[in-house]
């Protein structure tokens, strides 16, 4: 049987071009649970494999889409049964192995995750990859000790996926949150997300000094570069910084001293190899915090034909918050 997807193909120049095709059921690559996708999200990473960067996709001709849900249609393990509501991130599904931009993927049982029942599937994807990012980093910030009543936390790249939903659970669990953004005009929605404070991206300009006026208890950064090693300087003493993404590059001028004057730690955030456990509970914390409603202006929907346009706008940091494919026409 045939299903639709959008294939990513690189020619012998090298280009590479992404086209809406019917693809063979038999092309898909091995796994225990064939899944009708429903909706997939998208991603920064989503981007850079749809325009060949990163180095990320090993084998043409590809599918991308780093996570879907959707429901099981045939499943060689127990744990998934035809109809049930499935989840995938993360796993480098859509990097090295077919993913979510299609009506049909075949994966790993061990991959996926039951759909929480009071989510749809496309609140799942709405959340997705950058959802469960947030989530983890919110939980490691609590897990350092981290408290409301230490200061507030700043987030940066808040116009973005991670970002912005970052905000929103922060707020639901009582902290204070400075939203970094760039684009001024989105200073409202965050606000209304829970934004405590907006600030712009001046705040993490480069200083040259070794350390600042320590501001913020902790951070969720997913941009990464040069604005995280000013960052650093500004973590109150024994603040921690979660390290998310690389939206603004992956290396810095680093210095040890606010590690050694002020005691703050830098933790790393990998939502994608994250083991099985964590990943439903990390889920169902997300469904008790996460309101859809409140979220709504932050939602672009798509289809898979425009996913090779907004590539060039996530990549170019356009995006705001969440955009969402319905991957049937
Ligand atoms: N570690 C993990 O497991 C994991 C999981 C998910 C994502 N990530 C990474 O996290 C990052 C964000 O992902 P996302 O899906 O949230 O992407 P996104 O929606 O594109 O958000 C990134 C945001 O960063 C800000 N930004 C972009 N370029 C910048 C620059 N040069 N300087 C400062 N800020 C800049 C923009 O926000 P404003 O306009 O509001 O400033 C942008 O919206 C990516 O690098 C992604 O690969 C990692």
């Amino acid at each position: 049987m045939a299903f639709r997807a959008l294939v990513t193909r690189k020619d012998e120049s090298g280009k590479v071009a992404s086209a809406i095709e019917e693809v063979d059921e038999a092309q898909l690559p091995e796994g225990d649970v064939l899944v009708g996708v429903e909706w997939a999200g998208f991603n920064y990473k989503d981007g850079l494999v749809l325009t060949g960067q990163g180095g990320l996709v090993r084998d043409y001709p590809h599918i991308g889409g780093v996570d879907f849900a959707g429901r099981v249609i045939e499943s060689r393990d127990g744990r998934y049964h035809p109809g049930q509501g499935v989840i995938l991130t993360g796993w480098r599904v859509g990097e090295i192995h077919w993913g979510g931009f299609a009506t049909r993927a075949r994966v790993k049982a061990d991959w996926l995750v039951p759909l929480p029942r009071t989510l749809t599937a496309r609140d799942a994807m709405v959340l997705g990859t950058a959802g469960l990012t947030a989530m983890l980093a919110v939980n490691r910030l609590k897990a350092e000790g981290v408290k409301p009543g230490d200061g507030p936390i700043l987030v940066t790249g808040a116009g973005g996926g991670v970002g912005s939903i970052a905000t929103l659970l922060l707020a639901q669990l009582g902290y204070k949150a400075h939203a970094m953004t760039g684009r001024p005009e989105l200073a409202e929605t965050l606000t209304r997300l829970g934004a405590a404070e907006i600030v712009g991206r001046e705040v993490l300009a480069a200083t040259g000094k070794k350390l600042l006026t320590p501001r913020w208890a902790g951070a969720i950064d997913s941009v990464g570069g040069p604005p995280l090693g000013e960052l650093l300087k500004q973590v109150r003493p024994g603040g921690i910084v979660t390290a998310i993404g690389l939206a603004a590059g992956d290396g810095w001028d680093a210095s040890v001293v606010p590690f050694i004057l002020r005691g703050i730690t830098l933790a790393g955030i990998d939502s994608v190899m994250q083991p099985s456990a964590a990943r439903v509970g990390a889920w169902e914390r997300l469904t008790s915090l996460f309101s859809p409603k409140v979220y709504d202006e932050m939602i672009e929907d798509a289809q898979l034909e425009d996913l090779p346009r907004l590539a060039g706008e996530i990549l170019a940091g356009r995006i705001r918050g969440r955009v969402v494919v319905k991957t049937s026409s």
